[in-house]
């Protein structure tokens, strides 16, 4: 007998993982059917999905682009706009999984509202996990929703732990490419333009993230992550930057035994893993065993290297350590002030070394507070407006080299 296909919502589905993970959705015709869609301004790549797709639930983030879904979609397609659409794509559309691929704190009611409904969440929205992962897996525990990452390190320490007693793991390794500035020096990183720094060497994604990637940030909001997702603390997470992102993560579990996943850099990997979980799709994998791990199908050598990351010329990874370490809405704080200080490099008002700076300066600003829905809120807004004012503090020394 063949099983029912799965509902699938998504939410950020014009963004990178929302497109990959329609690409695999595409190719599973028959375990898969989009049931809701959401993204922000692309309304002609949403129009196109949704022609594509048929989804029965619409929104995008303005008021103003309803009427045009409006007159591009049959009749009987629900739309809203603004977080009402989320919350209708993510909570009151029936899916059996949503994909949780928006980025920042835009969707972070909504996903709320679908882990109290007991749905699973495939989820790719780091800020999320990394500001309130404690509330997020607290309320799954409650509801049962199944949380499968979909961040391709993650996903990696997801696989290795199925079967394994949580109590078992000694210590979690994540690898970091390094990204487009691992071979430059202190003063070339400072100085990096934004078109360096969205030249990733192995990932294609979004350019918060590329950036993100750039400075190491993205992996320090891996490492709070991973202490979020895993219940594991900081002193057991280390990171080791891997050039070629063929392994994505270690366990090293209590008997000294250490279990690694390694495929080919390509995101629709964890996402189909995370929609078929606790199934496997039927997909992708080569029988060419060099090809099968992601080298060169001619390739008669194959070393895999490991570095340690270097904190001095990434300070951002060292920050998130520290954030992890103070706890409560010091990882939220981090978040928001790196989603400004990154639009600020990404509009040429900051230097890349100055990303690290601004962030610190809001973390210096901020008090840690319990964790609460409204804690995360409210220190989410004034680690921004703390890395406005340092942003603002940098522009006339950009102005004036
Ligand atoms: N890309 C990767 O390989 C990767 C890997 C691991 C984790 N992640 C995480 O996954 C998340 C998404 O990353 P991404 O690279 O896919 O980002 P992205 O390409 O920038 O996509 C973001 C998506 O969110 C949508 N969105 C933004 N504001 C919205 C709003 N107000 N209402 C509804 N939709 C809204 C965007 O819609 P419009 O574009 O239409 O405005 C877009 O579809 C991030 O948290 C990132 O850290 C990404």
């Amino acid at each position: 007998m063949t099983a029912p296909k799965k509902k699938i919502a998504i939410l950020g589905s014009t963004g990178s993982i929302g497109t990959q993970t329609l690409d695999v959705v595409a190719r599973h015709p028959e375990r898969f059917w989009v049931v809701a869609l959401a993204a922000g301004k692309r309304i002609a790549e949403l129009v196109d999905q949704a022609r594509l797709f048929a989804p029965r639930f619409v929104a995008c983030a303005d008021g103003a682009d309803v009427a045009v879904l409006r007159a591009a979609l049959p009749s009987d397609t629900k739309i809203a706009s603004g977080q009402a659409g989320l919350a209708l794509v993510a909570a009151e559309s029936g899916a059996d999984v949503v994909v949780a691929a928006t980025d920042g704190a835009v969707a972070f009611d909504a996903v709320f509202a679908a882990v109290e409904r007991g749905t699973r969440i495939a989820v790719a929205n780091k800020e999320l996990i990394v500001a309130a992962g404690e509330l997020f897996m607290e309320a799954a525990a409650k509801s049962g929703a199944e949380i499968v990452p979909v961040d391709s390190e993650h996903s990696a320490l997801f696989q290795c732990l199925v079967g394994e007693p949580r109590e078992r793991i000694a210590s979690l390794i994540l690898t970091a490419s390094g990204g487009p500035f691992w071979e430059r020096s202190a003063e070339e990183i400072r100085s990096a333009s934004p078109s360096d720094a969205l030249r990733h060497p192995t990932w294609q994604m979004g350019a918060k993230n590329t950036v993100d990637s750039a400075s190491l940030m993205n992996k320090g909001l891996e490492v709070i992550e991973a202490s979020r997702l895993f219940g594991i603390g900081a002193d057991k997470i280390d990171v080791l930057v891997h050039r070629t992102s063929l392994v994505h993560g270690f366990v090293v579990f209590t008997d000294g035994n250490v279990k690694a996943q390694i495929a080919p850099p390509d995101m629709r990997l964890p996402i189909g893993y995370a929609l078929a979980y606790p199934d496997r799709l039927d997909d992708h994998a080569r029988t060419d065993p060099f090809s099968a791990i992601g080298l060169d199908p001619g390739a008669s050598l194959a070393r895999l290297e490991f570095q340690r990351p270097d904190l001095e010329r990434f300070p951002c990874l060292g920050l998130a350590y520290r954030a992890l370490a103070g706890g409560g809405t010091l990882p939220a704080a981090l978040s928001a002030a790196n989603e400004v200080a990154v639009e600020a490099f990404l509009k040429a008002r900051i230097r890349f070394g100055e990303i690290a700076e601004v962030v610190e300066e809001a973390l210096d600003g901020t008090l840690p507070e319990p964790l609460s829905l409204g804690a995360v809120r409210a220190a989410d807004a004034r680690a921004r407006e703390l890395a406005r004012k340092a942003v603002e503090a940098r522009l006339g020394a950009l102005s004036n080299p």
